[in-house]
């Protein structure tokens, strides 16, 4: 909800994550909000309902059936809480959004996030060289993606539960 993005706005550009993305303004993720191609969600962890972090997802509509996951930052790091929203993503992307490829982008710079994608069955595509200009130089952009027949295959083999 537009009630949600100053918490948004404030772990886009908390120093933690800052490196691994590219914020938006207010006014994007108003956009994202409000135009039925995008979902925005607040992920929310433990027992009540504490926001942790957020999602984006984009292509939502697509005639392609290509779903992106265009963000996710989460506050609490290494607890497990990314591997679980990754499949709650893939499940949503395939299942309730009948994606028939689901991809992303990740900074080369980004191992965590890499290892996380690889390690849930996301393939990589290739690299856009010099995509992102940082500070000081550029860094490079990985494409990785997953397509439904990889993802019915990973379900059959129960590597989607949980
Ligand atoms: C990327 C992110 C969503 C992952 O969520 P998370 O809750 O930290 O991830 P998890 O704890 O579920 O899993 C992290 C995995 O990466 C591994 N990892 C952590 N640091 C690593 C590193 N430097 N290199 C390689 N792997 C690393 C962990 O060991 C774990 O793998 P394992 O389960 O096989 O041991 C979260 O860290 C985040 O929001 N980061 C900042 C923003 C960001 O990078 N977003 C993604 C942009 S594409």
């Amino acid at each position: 909800m537009l009630s949600d993005l100053d918490f948004v706005l404030g772990v886009e550009r908390d120093a933690a994550n800052l490196p691994f993305i590219t914020p938006w303004e207010r006014t994007q993720h108003e956009g994202a909000v409000r135009f039925p191609d995008f979902r925005h969600f607040i992920v929310e962890a433990g027992t009540g309902t504490q926001a942790a972090g957020f999602v984006i997802l984009q292509g939502c509509r697509s005639p392609h059936r290509a779903v992106e996951l265009k963000r996710i930052v989460l506050q609490a790091k290494g607890q497990g809480l990314g591997r679980a929203c990754v499949r709650l993503l893939k499940r949503m992307a395939f299942r309730d959004l009948r994606a028939h490829r689901f991809w992303l982008d990740v900074k080369s710079r980004n191992l965590r996030a890499q290892h996380l994608y690889e390690s849930e069955g996301f393939v990589v595509e290739g690299t856009l060289r010099d995509a992102v200009r940082l500070d000081e130089g550029y860094d490079s952009l990985v494409v990785m993606s997953m397509l439904e027949g990889e993802y019915a295959e990973r379900v059959a083999a129960d590597q989607e539960s949980g």
